[in-house]
């Protein structure tokens, strides 16, 4: 049996997080040996807000280093950029048909662009969903792994799926959200405040590119207190927070000892700290070595993009061909 289609896209602009790691790269990895995956970075995507063209290629080639260096093998899914793919804008302007102003200015994630950026109201930005969906049923994508904020967009997808095959005939499947349940860890910010995140505070973020003396000042900073007085009490959330990194990158061996050092009021913070200082370092060093090394290196990076979008290619144009059929554009 031919294995079911997955398709995701990785955002260009910034820094690659632990919380990326455990949210959506360590999920990726999982599911290259079971599924038909197409991995992607959004760079058309990115142009909504204009980026300096010298800062989008370097931009593109860390995100496919460090995608690659958490463990993505681009010999077992499609690793490309969605600009190499001709066929997804086309396929975009053909949706663009089916897609209306109302229902597209209506978009949560539309509506806070147009509060942050007033003055870049672009056609891009109105029209984003649209080139995500084009980006996800140009392979007949059917699980698309994506975080809760962009559970909307891929919705929208399947609404404009359905139509499009309500008026040409059957043509895309419909794609749904795939949610990795138990997997779904959190990885909580260092400041005892939400989650880790690119646009927040920097400073609490442990980011895959940040060296050993930057993780350390980091995560010496965490939020802690003097320790609890009576034993066995309930931790403070900013407490469990602390717990819960250690349960990420420590041993078993090491979390128990931090836990049983709580409960009975033993625990020293400083030392709880210097402990998972060193834990982060021995997870993010080798992946931060292994992306710089290959970011240094630009004809393997070329050929991992060139070697994908031949992949992708493939595909793309089955799907555009009976797109094109379906609408009536098949003149000779
Ligand atoms: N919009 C997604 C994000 O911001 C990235 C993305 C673009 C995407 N196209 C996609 C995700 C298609 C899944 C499928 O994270």
């Amino acid at each position: 049996m031919s294995k079911e289609i997955v398709v995701s896209g990785i955002r260009s602009t910034g820094y690659l997080h632990l919380g990326n790691y455990f949210g959506a790269m360590r999920n990726y990895v999982k599911m290259q040996d079971d599924y038909n995956c197409y991995f992607f970075v959004a760079d058309y995507h990115s142009l909504t807000t204009h980026p300096d063209p010298k800062d989008l290629r370097a931009n593109v080639y860390r995100v496919v280093a460090e995608n690659v260096a958490c463990g993505l093998d681009p010999d077992k899914v499609a690793l490309y950029a969605q600009s190499d793919i001709p066929e997804i804008p086309e396929l975009y302007l053909m949706l663009n048909m089916l897609a209306y102003k109302g229902e597209l200015e209506k978009v949560p994630t539309f509506k806070d662009k147009v509060r942050l950026n007033p003055d870049n109201v672009n056609a891009g930005l109105l029209t984003y969903p649209v080139l995500m969906t084009a980006d996800i049923l140009i392979h007949k994508g059917k699980h698309v792994p994506v975080g809760k904020d962009q559970e909307q967009h891929v919705e929208m997808a399947r609404n404009f799926a359905q139509r499009f095959n309500h008026r040409y005939g059957e043509v895309f499947p419909e794609p749904y959200p795939f949610n990795f349940g138990s997997t779904l860890v959190k990885v909580p910010s260092l400041d005892g405040n939400g989650k880790m995140s690119k646009s927040e505070n920097l400073n609490a973020t442990l980011f895959l590119a940040d060296d050993d003396d930057t993780i350390r000042k980091k995560v010496m900073k965490t939020k802690t207190d003097s320790g609890p007085t009576e034993s066995n009490s309930e931790m403070p959330e900013y407490i469990q927070n602390v717990f819960q990194l250690l349960r990420l990158v420590s041993t078993e061996a090491t979390l128990q000892s931090f836990t049983n050092n709580y409960n009975d009021c033993t625990i020293r913070y400083g030392d709880l700290k210097k402990q998972l200082a060193e834990d982060m370092i021995a997870f993010i060093a080798p992946i931060r070595e292994k992306a710089k090394a290959m970011q240094a290196d630009e004809s393997l990076i070329q050929k991992i993009l060139k070697e994908g979008a031949a992949k992708a290619r493939v595909s793309a144009a089955a799907t555009i061909a009976e797109a094109r059929k379906a609408i009536g554009i098949n003149y000779y």
